[in-house]
């Protein structure tokens, strides 16, 4: 078939659904209005490990409006098959709700008050007496012994990093960071007869049906989840979590459908979160910075029930040309809820260690940072021997320190300074690996013109909705505005979770390739049809444009698809797109690439630290939807400065209680801490990563923030801070 024009792909649109979110038509999962619907209130552990010696619920269910109280004393037994390929679930035995008299964590859900109203159910859930045996939980990463590690190796670090002439010897640490989504994390769950259809914040109603159905055991066909609306999630909603299973078997047992929203407090451990890091890293080189080894030890924290392991290893193998490289990754079980990926998944912590230690490196050796960086630029992964598919580093350096005038940093720490304030820039580069994934979609394009297209996608704020909107117009022909993508349940056909930067690659894929296959539809009933005009043209030379087919070259020999419709009598084209993932990953390595800059302030008598100006430059393949890019990079960026400086998930060993468990004392950036931010896309495609050569944004923007940060204190200061955030007591 012939290319079609592209109008809409690459033009910088508004959200296609900006009218419904500002007018508040949008409907979050909460929001849905469920006949009957009744409300239900988390009981959460007040210890951090042990047993449930009873539970008084006797003055919780003498209040007005108490419906039942459910705890592992009166809860049925459900089914918890096995569901380790299904919905994002790490390795290990999932929480059981209410199925025994353990305590794992503190937090953890031990019953749940369902009343008439929200206020009788919170309010009974706070009478409630439980007691408990309890026993010292273990919360400390540090003073825990480590699973078996997963190792990586090739050459012989140990003693390439001996013979080296330069060593460094490095350890960066990094606290845990939550998710904070503003929207908490909710479900509405209705059961009619033994069919479940549940309302749940989630990235992936697919991964939210399939655990259900494997909880209470029931077919996937049995089990609809439904979410059009996702009020920010960075990963947290990339699993479906406990409460949706209280949610459905607490509307099992009461036989009404039950709401269930999380409290702030309880989203911080009834959900994931970013996990604490430790990260020694080792690295010898020659004179000139040439890397010859790295050795690292990465250790994180895990739930003792669980393993949750992240792509943390990558970036040390493929990132920078290295001849010998060995890695260890431990996982330490400790008595916390199961961390889950964050923003920029493994890479965002990686990249703090290795771009800090790059910096760390230029500065012993007196070279510029991005000299050192382009000295050390492979000419393919070393990880596999493979090419890269594009990978434009060099130009993200060229273009960043061009735009963001690097030439004027003085390579002197404590040289620049603004009144009171120390002036420094620093440089870190990014790296992310877009897990393609298999995806389908399906489009119908209707006798009036306008079209519609399905996928059980979500949109948890990139712009999923109009970025794909966008590919089916431009695909159809048709004017945005005739185009109605639809997402966010599960009766729409199958997509992977809504995570790793992978939703615009591919179910934007298999949306172009739905809405390719209904072009060709038309285009082939027109010139097999003797009384369209274009009949007899052949099928390569016809475009679509603006709800027309024509013929190449010559716009007036044409007709609409509301003319062809109606004249076959057809009330629709329809077809089932697919895209089956990166159509080469044996040939070549994919990854998206950036270079951030920054300007910071510090303080020099009080130790604040203020991010003046950032730039971020990105090799992200082809960019669908410009504006919502920008507004991609700009929360990416902004996530990186709230991982640099503020977020900071801070537990109380003694009881595994975290004492911050709020927005008032967990820290996240607001207005008055952004400074002006600019992201540059290169501007081109990767069609061996997909066929819209896109290879993904959401999570590049995160990486090597926080290093930038760091290596531009260090620059104004001096101080070498490698622990995370980066506090005004560390620089005082
Ligand atoms: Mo993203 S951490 O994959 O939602």
């Amino acid at each position: 078939m012939n290319p079609q024009p592209q109008a809409a792909v690459g033009a910088p649109l508004s959200r296609v659904d900006g009218p419904l979110k500002v007018t508040g038509r949008a409907r979050y999962a909460a929001e849905f209005d469920v006949d009957g619907v009744v409300h239900a209130a988390i009981v959460d552990a007040s210890i951090g490990r042990g047993r449930i010696t009873s539970i008084d619920t006797g003055a919780a269910e003498a209040q007005p409006g108490v419906l039942r109280v459910i705890h592992h004393g009166n809860a049925p037994k459900l089914p918890y098959r096995d569901n380790s390929n299904g919905s994002n679930n790490p390795k290990g035995r999932r929480l059981r709700v209410f199925q025994d008299d353990k305590v794992l964590f503190h937090g953890q859900p031990v019953a749940v008050v369902v009343a008439t109203t929200l206020e009788a159910a919170q309010h009974s859930a706070s009478l409630i007496e439980v007691r408990y045996d309890a026993e010292q939980p273990s919360t400390d990463l540090t003073e825990v012994t480590a699973d078996e590690p997963t190792r990586y190796a090739r050459g012989d670090a140990e003693t390439a990093l001996r013979d080296a002439a330069v060593r460094m010897d490095l350890t960066y640490r990094m606290t845990r960071n939550h998710h904070n989504p503003m929207e908490t994390h909710s479900t509405i769950a209705r059961w009619d007869g033994d069919k479940l259809t549940v309302w749940d914040k989630t990235q992936w109603v697919v991964g939210t049906q399939t655990e259900l159905s494997t909880v209470f055991d029931l077919p996937m066909k049995s089990v609809r989840v439904i979410n059009p609306f996702v009020g920010g999630g960075f990963g947290s909603a990339s699993r479906c979590w406990p409460h949706t299973v209280v949610a459905a078997l607490a509307a099992r047992e009461l036989k009404r459908p039950v709401k269930l929203v999380l409290t702030r407090r309880q989203q911080y451990f009834g959900t994931g979160f970013r996990p604490r890091y430790e990260y020694r890293l080792r690295l010898g080189s020659d004179r000139r910075g040439r890397l010859q080894a790295t050795v690292h030890e990465i250790d994180a924290e895990t739930s003792s029930y669980e393993t949750f392991k992240e792509n943390i290893m990558l970036a040390g193998q493929m990132f920078y040309s290295t001849p010998n490289v060995s890695q260890a990754y431990r996982t330490v079980p400790l008595d916390v809820n199961t961390p889950l990926w964050m923003r920029g998944p493994g890479f965002a912590n990686a990249s703090f260690a290795i771009e800090s230690a790059m910096d760390e490196l230029a500065h012993r050796l007196r070279i510029d940072p991005i000299e050192l960086r382009l000295r050390n630029e492979p000419a393919e992964d070393q990880s596999n021997g493979l090419p890269w598919s594009t990978r434009r580093l060099r130009e993200c350096y060229t273009v960043g320190a061009r735009e963001f005038g690097w030439h004027r940093r003085n390579s002197k720490p404590r040289a620049a300074r603004d009144g009171d304030w120390l002036i420094g820039l620093g440089m870190a580069a990014a790296v992310y690996d877009p897990d393609g994934q298999a995806a389908e979609a399906r489009a119908r394009l209707n006798a009036d013109g306008t079209a519609v297209v399905e996928a059980a996608a979500s949109d948890m704020g990139p712009g999923t909705y109009t970025s794909q909107t966008q590919v089916a117009a431009d695909a159809l022909g048709l004017a945005v505005r005739a185009v109605d993508f639809r997402l966010g349940d599960s009766l729409y056909p199958k997509t992977p979770a809504h995570g790793g930067s992978m939703t615009m690659a591919c179910v934007g894929s298999a949306n172009l390739d739905a809405c390719n296959k209904v072009r060709g539809q038309a285009i082939t009933l027109a010139v097999e049809d003797r009384e369209s005009p274009l009949y007899g043209v052949k099928a390569e030379d016809i475009v679509a444009r603006n709800g027309r087919l024509h013929a190449e070259g010559n716009p007036s020999r044409g007709e609409t698809y509301q003319q062809l419709l109606a004249r076959n009598n057809l009330p629709h084209l329809e077809a089932d797109g697919s895209y089956a993932g990166p159509p080469n990953p044996e040939r070549h390595s994919y990854y998206t690439y950036g270079a951030v800059f920054t300007e910071v302030g510090v303080d020099a008598t009080l130790g604040l630290v203020r991010v003046r100006r950032m730039l971020g430059v990105y090799d992200a393949g082809r960019i669908i939807s410009p504006k919502l890019a920008d507004s991609q990079a700009l929360g990416g960026m902004v996530g990186g400065i709230g991982q640099a400086l503020l977020e900071h998930t801070v537990t109380d060993h003694r009881d595994g209680r975290i004492v911050n468990a709020n927005l008032a004392d967990y820290l996240v950036p607001v207005n008055a801490d952004i400074p002006e931010i600019k992201a540059i896309y290169l501007q081109g495609e990767d069609k061996r990563a997909d066929p819209l050569g896109v290879k993904g944004l959401g999570e590049i923007v995160q990486v090597g923030v926080a290093s930038a940060i760091a290596n531009a204190v260090f620059n104004a200061t001096g101080r070498r801070i490698r622990e995370l955030p980066i506090t005004t007591d560390a620089l005082l």
